[in-house]
């Protein structure tokens, strides 16, 4: 058994990056292990999460497991879970309390409990104490490893908690079951070194790590050859992609050789504003297959408060960034995420923050409460501030964001632009898709259109989303 350790994770080396191409295994014994049984998984987080559930139905299936669409019928119930923030915690434990009533109605079922939550420490010791019944807690880092704990599961019938602190590798050849025919997930990097003072990923998540270029490329251009219009290059910090390879390699060059696959969309995300660099700016002007769209978080809008976040840049700084990314990408759409109620964060931390909002003039931002993560730096500081103060910023700055969507979203009325349709709308008669610039948009269409790049004309705006027809036809 391997028990996280948050005090290792800070102290975890820098070394070069290990890539292992033949680790995912599975034994003899488990290999038919799921013929005629079922299994349902219930992800919480991040797209990073959603595109590992989607390893882990594709493991699952390989162990001849099929999807079942009620979590009351699965035979194998995995709850895929998010430490980010204190409410993504109480959802998961609300949802333990579920599963341990069908365990106990069904006792051969088997529970498996992994993602972030499961790297921390806290939560492995409570889980090995008072959830004994959970048959498999498995960490971020070792995934492909599933065959073997059903393999010991099957052997000895005990709780197995493998969960890695220290390491960070990266493993090829772990096969994906995607949830969509026409968007794909592809991970180019994994973990962070940033250590922001608030969060908990670079502990949950380990040290940031590089996949090769040529297997991510290979992933793209298989992806093309199966029809794929869009993919989504994946890292917490994809401006630092490389940095950790040896290879003179960087994020720029990356994104040139991914155009030059011919997918027809390409998005990238998370920004950190500290590795933007003037070459990734022109690479993403250069190429029409890269979306002129940005996902930068900006965090908070005063310098003191970035400061004590461990940011790495200030409103100067970032302002400098935005607006020259705004002047060299025509149409280009920016969205950020931003955190109110940091600790001691006063009145005037706040409106700096609602300012550079009001400067700025996002497309969208995402915004959350401070919340405390044990074993971050923050969580150590003595917090001035009361909940109720930090609901109301939040409310406030809430209204000025949903002011700049929706004044965004009107320079699109009655124009023509470009969505990929992916999925029915929850609108009768209607399919959603998004715009290059990552715009939400319902088209009234058929089915015919699903999978395709088609020209929409906007007939309706919304704060959070658009309206269109074709305009093909
Ligand atoms: N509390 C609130 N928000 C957080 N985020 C990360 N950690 C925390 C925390 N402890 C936010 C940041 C980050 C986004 C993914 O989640 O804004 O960019
Ligand atoms: Fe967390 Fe900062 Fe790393 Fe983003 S860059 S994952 S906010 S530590």
């Amino acid at each position: 058994m391997n028990l996280p350790n948050l005090e290792k994770a800070r102290t975890r080396n820098k070394g070069k990056t290990i890539i292992n191409k033949n680790d995912y295994i599975i034994p003899e014994e488990v290999k038919k292990i799921g013929k005629g049984k079922t299994y349902h998984i219930l992800t919480y987080g991040c797209q990073m999460n959603v595109h590992d559930s989607e390893n882990i139905k594709a493991i699952l299936e390989d162990m001849q497991y099929k999807f079942e669409e009620s979590i009351d019928k699965a035979d194998v119930i995995v709850l895929n879970t998010c430490a980010i923030r204190e409410n993504a915690h109480n959802k998961v434990m609300g949802n333990l309390g579920r599963i341990k009533h069908l365990k106990e109605s069904r006792p051969d079922i088997i529970t498996i409990f992994c993602g972030c939550m499961a790297q921390e420490e806290s939560i492995t010791e409570e889980l090995k104490e008072k959830y004994k019944w959970v048959d498999i807690v498995m960490g971020t880092h070792n995934i492909h490893k599933l065959p073997y704990y059903f393999k010991e599961l099957i052997n000895d019938n005990k709780q197995k908690i493998e969960v890695f602190s220290i390491e960070g590798e990266v493993y090829e050849g772990i096969p994906v079951k995607r949830d969509s025919k026409y968007k794909a997930w592809v991970n180019i990097m994994y973990g962070c070194d940033k250590f922001c003072t608030y969060c908990i990923v670079p502990y949950t998540r380990g040290k940031q790590r590089s996949r090769m270029p040529e297997d991510i490329i290979k992933e793209v251009q298989e992806l093309v050859k199966d029809n794929y219009q869009e993919v989504t290059l994946l890292g917490q910090n994809v401006n630092a992609y490389g940095k950790d390879l040896d290879i003179n390699y960087t994020m720029s060059n990356l994104l040139e050789d991914v155009s030059k696959t011919g997918i027809k969309r390409i998005r990238f995300v998370t920004s950190h504003p500290w590795d933007f660099t003037d070459e990734m700016i022109e690479t993403i002007k250069k190429y029409d297959n890269i979306m002129p769209y940005i996902h930068l978080p900006i965090q908070s809008g005063s310098d003191n408060i970035l400061k004590k976040m461990n940011r790495r840049y200030t409103i100067k700084e970032y302002t400098t960034l935005f607006n020259k990314i705004k002047k060299a990408i025509p149409n280009v759409s920016i969205s950020t995420d931003i955190i109110v109620g940091f600790p001691n964060e006063t009145d005037e931390d706040f409106q700096k923050t609602l300012d550079i909002v009001n400067k700025l003039k996002f497309d969208l931002a995402y915004t959350f409460i401070y919340s405390p993560r044990i074993g971050t730096p923050a969580s150590k500081i003595k917090d001035s501030i009361d909940m109720k103060t930090k609901k109301k910023r939040l409310a406030k700055l809430n209204e000025l964001i949903n002011k700049y969507a929706y004044e965004n979203n009107l320079k699109y009325q009655n124009k023509i632009t470009e969505v990929l349709i992916e999925a029915e709308s929850e609108k009768k008669g209607k399919y959603m898709g998004y715009t290059d610039t990552m715009k939400l948009v319902n088209v009234k269409c058929t089915k015919k259109y699903l999978g395709k790049i088609v020209k929409v004309k906007i007939n309706d705006i919304k704060t959070w989303s658009m309206d269109g027809v074709i305009a093909d036809d």
